[in-house]
């Protein structure tokens, strides 16, 4: 039994006490290891599902849920774990080969994610009233998580990070 299960079994056991330690809502529940914001999201369907997970290999590869061309989260620091929540209202910006500029805000637990196409190869760049910070390098590959891992794949410096 994962820890996400366990949590949904001692909320539904709880019943009314559930309500005031706030079960029902933002998934709380036990904050990983490594998080720079101190607070989780245990919520495993939905907009708030996983932050830092590999969305796309659900959303796309294995068929569930709706078909994301890019999916992620925009995180606290470089080596936040799985599930830890990220940052709120950041914007993801998107340039595809074609010039075409999507920008995508990350949600309260600083997921992002978009079914339209995009053309590739694209340049990437997240920005907030702190600043920007931006890829050097174009990418092909749009699912953000096969490079931007908890210890950070082909190169990467770990998680996207807010600016
Ligand atoms: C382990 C597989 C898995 C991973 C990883 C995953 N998802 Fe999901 N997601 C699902 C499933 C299953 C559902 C429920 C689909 C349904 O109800 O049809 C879902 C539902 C959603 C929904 C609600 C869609 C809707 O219209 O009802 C959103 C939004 C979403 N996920 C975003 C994300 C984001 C963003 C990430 C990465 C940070 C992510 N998911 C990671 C499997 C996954
Ligand atoms: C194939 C691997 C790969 C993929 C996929 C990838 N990145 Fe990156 N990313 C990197 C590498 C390597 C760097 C550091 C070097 C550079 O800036 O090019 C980086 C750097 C970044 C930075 C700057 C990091 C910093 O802290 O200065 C941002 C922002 C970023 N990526 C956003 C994204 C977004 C958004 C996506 C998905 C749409 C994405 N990346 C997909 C490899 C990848």
């Amino acid at each position: 039994m994962t820890i996400a299960d366990g949590r949904f079994l001692a909320c539904l056991l709880l019943g009314a006490a559930a309500l005031l330690s706030g079960c029902e809502d933002e998934g709380g529940g036990d904050v990983p290891a490594n998080c720079s914001t101190n607070e989780a999201s245990n919520e495993d369907e939905g907009e708030r599902m996983r932050p830092g997970g590999n969305c796309i290999t659900c959303h796309e590869d294995e068929g569930e849920g709706p078909r994301y061309t890019i999916a992620g989260t925009v995180m606290g620091a470089y080596h936040d774990d799985e599930r830890c929540v990220g940052v709120d209202g950041v914007t993801v910006e998107i340039t595809g080969s074609d010039g075409k500029v999507l920008s995508l805000d990350t949600n309260s637990v600083g997921n992002f994610f978009y079914t339209g196409s995009v053309a590739t190869p694209y340049t990437a760049k997240v920005k907030s009233s702190a600043g920007e910070k931006a890829m050097t390098a174009a990418q092909s590959d749009l699912n953000c998580a096969s490079c931007h891992t908890a210890e950070g794949a082909s190169s990467a410096p770990g998680r996207i990070i807010a600016p």
